[in-house]
């Protein structure tokens, strides 16, 4: 049996779990607080201690908080400057000694939480506001729609993130994401928009019929797709 670890980088917490080839886990989910300052070294530290508890695995997928193409990162806005070109899939193989690949993590999360069915579009409400667009089943792009324009000026990203949250507290934030949910709708006519991420328990409005709550759980489960 092929056993793929999968790492889930967030701005608060490194979860990690180990999945058979079907993506059932095949251990218990282990989380690790974010280190701050969130520097390349300080959370592959992190990410070296998460694969020792978790034991054996043949392979490795990652979810990462920002843009990245053939393994190497791009942007990170809610970690650290310094991730700026840093070849991740390759670091991370010098340590792990295994095959990794990695993704952004609205993307993995999506593809843990898609039908293939059509168009499907993906939220994530954590740190940041992750976006992920698909089409049959196909990603469309990184997207990175979490920090277009949204309203007064500000971006989806600093209406909806966990500072916005904290700032304005669960009822207008929850107003918000119904206003974000809709100019959504209306801009890309999605069939179904699936929301994930660590603050969905923070919803306690009705939502369309077409918009699905998923679990936090699918960030990790999504990465036996990167190996299909
Ligand atoms: C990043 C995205 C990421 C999202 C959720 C945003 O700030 O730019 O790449 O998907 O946060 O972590």
């Amino acid at each position: 049996m092929i056993k793929t670890l999968t790492i889930d980088i967030g701005g608060s917490g490194i979860k990690a779990l180990v999945l058979d080839e079907q993506g059932e886990p095949l251990g218990e989910r282990d989380r690790i607080k974010t280190p701050q300052p969130a520097t390349p070294d300080a959370v592959m530290a992190v990410i070296t201690q998460l694969a020792s508890q978790q034991g054996d695995f043949d392979r490795v997928s990652v979810g990462f908080p920002g843009v990245v193409r053939q393994g190497i990162i791009y942007t990170a806005v809610n970690l650290h400057p310094d991730w700026h070109a840093y070849d991740l899939a390759q670091q991370l193989t010098a340590r792990l000694g295994k095959p990794v690949r990695v993704a952004n993590d609205a993307d993995l999360q999506g593809m843990g939480a898609i039908s293939g069915k059509g168009v499907e579009m993906v939220i994530t409400l954590g740190t940041g506001f992750g976006t992920a667009l698909f089409t049959d089943g196909h990603l469309v792009a990184n997207l990175e729609f979490g920090h277009q324009r949204f309203r007064k000026g500000q971006t989806y990203e600093e209406q909806l993130g966990r500072a916005a949250l904290k700032s304005v507290g669960p009822t207008v934030w929850n107003n918000r994401l119904l206003k974000a949910i809709a100019a959504l709708s209306h801009g890309f006519n999605y069939d179904r928009l699936y929301l994930g991420g660590g603050e969905v328990k923070q919803i306690e409005v009705e939502l369309p019929e077409n918009v699905t709550i998923v679990s936090n759980v699918l960030g990790l489960i999504g990465g036996i797709k990167l190996w299909a």
